[in-house]
């Protein structure tokens, strides 16, 4: 009988990747890990077991991970730092004797793609090519669900949706249909091994296009504001947002919440065409097309970013 871990599970990618692992095995078959054991309770209630372990601890890490063959890595979030942190999970891995490791990389990996988050994913994906493990790494696009929630907030209240300028596009594609990419390929990993998916939704869209979706969902007049590069840093330094990740930003341990040098970076990137790219990876592995921004759209307006 194959056993699953999954590590990151607290978070909002690996709550639905465990929702859905849990319809298809039994509880004892799956062991989850995170640094907060608590915020897990009901699943350790419903006989799963729930190790702590932080990715800078690969003795925590060996243990969580030992007696299970396929590894759910979903990436750390402390950006510019987490390479480590992955290289430790996947040696951990290793050495707990898993045979397969499926991976949260990004779309848009490429060499010259300046986002600071892709170039931790570029190390990250070599060394998994490299461990002598199988692996199956999933470059997902943008979450559908940031765009109707986290990103429509402000533009709500100004008016404008205010944007690098450039023409670039992307593919969002909705976190439930992430998930069930990530459970299929956990569940079949021969036919994954190797494998890299670019994990989109249906449909390429321009930012133009995703204000005015947002006007239309909404029902609010929404201007595109297309700035530079130096005028989109303005705007973020005058709502005191930080250029750089520090120590503590936010109030979170990992300082991981956004700084405008990642920010920015990721709208160069768009905008330069680095996310233009589409696949049918998810109806190729699941058998079932995933949702469009415009569903996403719909099933989160007015709702909270953890609530959609
Ligand atoms: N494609 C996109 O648009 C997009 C959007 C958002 C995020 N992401 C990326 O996707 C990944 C997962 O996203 P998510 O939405 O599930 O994020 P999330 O809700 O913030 O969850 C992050 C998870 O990572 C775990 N984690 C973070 N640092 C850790 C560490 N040092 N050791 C062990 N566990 C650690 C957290 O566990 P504990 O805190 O409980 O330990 C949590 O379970 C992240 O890499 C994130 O950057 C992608």
């Amino acid at each position: 009988m194959t056993k699953y871990v999954i590590s990151g599970a607290s978070g909002s990618l690996g709550r639905k990747i465990t929702e859905q692992l849990l319809e298809k095995i039994p509880a004892e078959n799956l062991s989850v890990s995170t640094r907060t054991p608590s915020s897990l309770d009901a699943l350790s209630q419903g006989g799963v077991a729930v190790h702590a372990a932080d990715y800078n601890d690969p003795v925590a890490l060996e243990r969580a991970y030992a007696g299970s063959d396929v590894l759910m890595l979903i990436s750390s979030l402390a950006v510019t730092k987490r390479v480590p942190e992955h290289r430790n999970a996947i040696n951990a891995a290793k050495r707990a004797g898993i045979k397969h490791i499926v991976y949260t990389s990004t779309a848009g990996i490429h060499p010259q793609n300046p986002t600071l988050s892709a170039s931790d994913h570029i190390v990250t994906e070599d060394d998994l090519r490299r461990c002598g493990i199988g692996y199956t790494i999933m470059r997902n696009a943008c979450y559908a669900e940031v765009f109707p929630t986290v990103a429509a907030q402000p533009v709500l209240r100004s008016g404008e949706w205010v944007q690098v300028e450039g023409n670039g596009k992307l593919a969002p594609i909705s976190k439930n249909d992430i998930a069930r990419t990530a459970v299929a390929c956990m569940l079949d990993p021969a036919r994954h091994d190797g494998a890299v998916y670019e994990v989109t939704g249906p449909d390429l869209v321009s930012f133009r296009d995703i204000a005015a979706m947002a006007s239309e969902v909404y029902g609010v007049p929404i201007r595109y504001v297309p700035v530079s590069i130096d005028q989109r840093y303005a705007l973020l330094d005058a709502m005191g947002v930080p250029r750089q990740y520090a120590e503590g930003m936010d109030g979170h341990p990992d300082a991981h919440l956004w700084c405008s040098e990642e920010m920015v970076t990721a709208d160069i990137a768009f905008q330069a065409g680095y996310h233009g790219i589409l696949t049918h990876h998810v109806e190729f592995i699941t058998g079932q097309k995933p949702r469009s921004l415009r569903e996403v759209f719909e099933l989160c307006k007015g709702k909270d970013y953890n609530d959609c």
